[in-house]
């Protein structure tokens, strides 16, 4: 008998997001009393500043509790005008601006509202895990070029000459990245966008979400700043859950052309119409508040890159890039696929040993298959130093029991 599946075809399509599996399993353990280091999940484990606290509970004893414009409130998109100006030095104006719960929203908002079916997404691997899924779940063909730990992880304007097509519509780039923590450079973004010239059809997301988090001597440059020639056809992606550790609040931003937050605003009315107006109004005070939050958690994530790139580069058999940006170490892992557990498992793939470093290890990590190249393993190192330290030691002690 055919049990009836509630699942669609598009839902089919896509796979949930593999990084929260990892840490629910890793919850799981903990739950039956194992001590597992999680360095799983992309959130920063500092608080949300008192301030930006105090405006939401102001904001709600003050009535501001109402449903708002699906672009959001007046304040919040003043607040993100001037951030643009006064971090970034570009000019949007008020009906350039698009907000939703979270950046992840904006992205679709973005792709619902303007790719048709078989349009393809050019997206440099390794890749945050969502943007493929969400390209697909909207009717997009993910166009994957790898990029692995000998190119530094970047797309070279060659390779995005070749993946271009007739039917590209979008091109997917993520800097400071996740998972690699690498910069594109303003000159590269130039090259990349000289590229771009000779196509109209293509269409630029830039995701700065981690443009604060920058912990070696690259400066972060917008795409916007390095290519103004595409400013028509460039759209700029932010939010306040990296910088401000307002992950849970969910709130996150765009400029671009008006044209298209147009359309992005049209999705977000007939979606969940606003974000929540408390989040917004927290946002508008952590963009126009006082920014030593971030001055200090940016030194203390510089700290923690410098102590994971050091000790996981002295494990034998990981090759290790420094992240100059984010909070996440992408090592490569090549010379342990193939090799066995003391129980005589195989290790086939970073798959089994993101797996086995869990239960061997107790440490959670994500396997690369999840950003779309093989054989890396993603280390988070939004934890403590006590955290990263001990994670060094069981993986390095995890590691050297593979035959
Ligand atoms: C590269 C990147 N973009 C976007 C997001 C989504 O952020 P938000 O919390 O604003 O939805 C994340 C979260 O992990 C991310 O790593």
């Amino acid at each position: 008998m055919n049990m009836m599946s509630f699942e669609s075809n598009r839902a089919r399509s896509i796979k949930s997001s593999p990084s929260m599996a990892v840490s629910m399993a890793a919850k799981s353990m903990r739950a039956k009393g194992e001590h597992v280091v999680d360095l799983s999940l992309g959130e920063p484990d500092f608080d949300t500043p008192d301030f930006i606290v105090e405006a939401a509970i102001a904001a709600m004893r003050g009535g501001k509790t109402r449903y708002t414009a699906p672009d959001g409130m007046e304040e919040l998109r003043s607040a993100i005008v001037a951030k643009f100006k006064r971090e970034n030095g570009l000019d949007y104006a008020m009906d350039e601006i698009s907000i939703g719960n979270g950046a992840k929203q904006i992205l679709f908002n973005a792709f619902l509202g303007t790719l048709e079916p078989g349009d393809e997404v050019i997206v440099p691997a390794p890749y945050w895990v969502s943007y493929t899924d969400i390209v697909i779940l909207h009717g997009g063909i993910p166009k994957i070029v790898a990029c692995g730990v000998e190119d530094d992880f970047k797309l070279t304007p060659e390779r995005l000459e070749q993946a271009i097509t007739d039917k590209t519509r979008w091109f997917l780039l993520n800097s400071p990245s996740n998972p690699t923590g690498a910069i594109y450079t303003h000159d590269e973004l130039t090259a990349l966008g000289n590229v771009l010239d000779r196509h109209p059809q293509v269409s630029v997301m830039s995701d700065e979400i981690y443009e604060h988090i920058v912990c070696a001597d690259v400066p972060f440059t917008s795409f916007a700043i390095a290519c103004p020639q595409l400013r028509d056809r460039t759209l700029i992606i932010n939010g306040v859950s990296k910088a401000y550790a307002m992950t849970g609040w969910r709130l996150g931003y765009a400029a671009g052309p008006k044209s298209l937050t147009k359309v992005l605003n049209k999705m977000q009315s007939q979606s969940t119409t606003c974000p929540s107006s408390i989040s917004q109004i927290a946002a508008a005070a952590a963009l126009n508040g006082p920014q030593e939050f971030v001055t200090s958690a940016v030194a203390e994530y510089k700290a923690r890159g410098a102590l994971v790139a050091r000790g996981f580069s002295a494990i034998p058999g990981l090759e290790v890039r420094a992240p100059e940006g984010a909070f996440y170490l992408f090592p490569k892992c090549e010379p342990y696929i193939g090799r066995s557990t003391a129980s005589g498992t195989r290790i086939a793939n970073d798959t089994d040993l993101a797996a086995y470093l869990l239960t061997e290890g107790k440490v959670a990590t994500v396997p690369g298959a999840a950003f779309g190249i093989e054989p890396y393993i993603r280390l988070s190192f939004a934890t403590s130093r006590d955290n990263l330290s001990l994670a060094i030691e069981r993986i390095g002690t995890a590691l050297a029991k593979l035959g």
